[in-house]
């Protein structure tokens, strides 16, 4: 098999990313890469890379050239570029926050917008893989889940579907800055960010917490997730430290069997042996999460440590191992 790929947003750090994975999938080949700001130019001229595919605008793109489209475009601008792929049947794999939550008074509630594809909303489905596997087969749209929420949701996800996890959780997560993407922004230029540690979004402010009350709220009644995001001055990498209760009676051991029990083979998950932390080093570059448990001396609170590569993991690696279960490949084709 070979799929065709088309790309719409390709010149973002995500974009770029999925570019790099497909190069080296056995199973799959560019089509098409689009950006409206570089139209005419080469990916070489904007990358470091011998790779002279020439970029063309989403409105030259066809349709039939491809299999399946990923969009790695900002939020709202992905609606309708969705909207339009779907038009023709062909399947689509949003990286943007458009396609993840099946409510569309949720998505204005956080995103402040107004969704304008309510009924292809029904048809999304949330690609968090090892969660969502069976509903992602025949999927013709997948709402690729966002980083954080991804190392949350598979940190804690065991502990969730088990009906184990008490409501209140405190997540504390650190992003390296390719997260906020490619755009400019002052809290990302480079003596800014550099020697520096800043929270931002706290207090019940951050959007992907809706992405958490949806996986994790869907097996723990009235959840209640203090999140505390960090902008951690390193390229990539996302770690999650997670302040959970879970039931009294459970030791270590049997939490342990908890994950082991949810995750058996999973390809990308790793999980670590008693004593040992999670951290960047052991997830970037790999499409892989690193899962941690540490308890604490009184019965039934446990910290839970996860990483991610917020590119791979966390966005276009996701984005392939979802494209990899639609099609029937091998789930890790392309991946590492
Ligand atoms: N960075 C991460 O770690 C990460 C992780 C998970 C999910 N995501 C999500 O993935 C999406 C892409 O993120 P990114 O980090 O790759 O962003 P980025 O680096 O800022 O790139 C965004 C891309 O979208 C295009 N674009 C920007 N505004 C547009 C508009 N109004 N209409 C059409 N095209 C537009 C830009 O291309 P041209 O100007 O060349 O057209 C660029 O190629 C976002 O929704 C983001 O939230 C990002």
């Amino acid at each position: 098999m070979n799929l065709r790929i088309g790309i719409i947003g390709a010149t973002g750090y995500t974009g770029y990313e999925l570019v790099q994975i497909i190069q080296r999938h056995p199973h799959a080949s560019i089509a098409w890469l689009t950006s409206e700001s570089s139209a005419g130019k080469r990916l070489s001229d904007l990358y470091p890379t011998p790779d002279d595919t020439l970029l063309i605008k989403m409105a030259d793109a066809s349709l039939s050239e491809v299999d399946v489209v990923f969009l790695c475009l900002p939020h709202v601008a992905s609606m309708e570029a969705v909207a339009w792929v779907r038009s023709e049947g062909v399947r689509a794999i949003d990286l943007s926050a458009d396609y993840r939550l099946p409510d569309a008074d949720i998505y204005e509630q956080w995103y402040g917008q107004k969704h304008t594809q309510t009924d292809l909303l029904k048809e999304a489905v949330y690609g968090l893989c090892e969660v969502k596997r069976e509903q992602i087969v025949s999927a013709g749209l997948v709402g690729n889940p966002g980083c954080y929420p991804t190392s949350v949701n598979l940190g804690l996800w065991p502990l969730a579907q088990a009906g184990v996890l008490k409501p209140g959780i405190i997540v504390d997560s650190k992003s390296g800055v390719s997260g906020a993407g490619r755009k400019l922004r002052l809290n990302s230029h480079y003596v800014e960010a550099n020697e520096n540690l800043r929270p931002y979004s706290i207090g019940y402010a951050h959007r992907h917490i809706a992405e958490m009350e949806l996986i994790l709220g869907a097996h723990v009644p009235n959840l209640q997730i203090t999140f505390s995001p960090h902008l951690l001055p390193v390229n990539r990498g996302i770690l999650s430290t997670m302040y959970v209760d879970v039931d009294k009676t459970l030791d270590e051991q049997a939490l342990r069997h908890l994950y082991a029990n949810a995750y058996g083979d999973e390809p990308f998950i790793h999980l670590l042996p008693a004593a040992a932390v999670a951290t960047l080093k052991h997830t970037n570059h790999t499409n892989r999460c690193a899962i941690a448990l540490t308890p604490l001396p009184r019965p039934g609170q446990y910290i839970v440590t996860a990483s991610e590569d917020n590119l791979l993991k966390g966005a276009s690696g996701q984005a392939v191992q979802n494209m990899n279960i639609m099609f029937g490949l091998d789930e890790t084709a392309g991946l590492v």
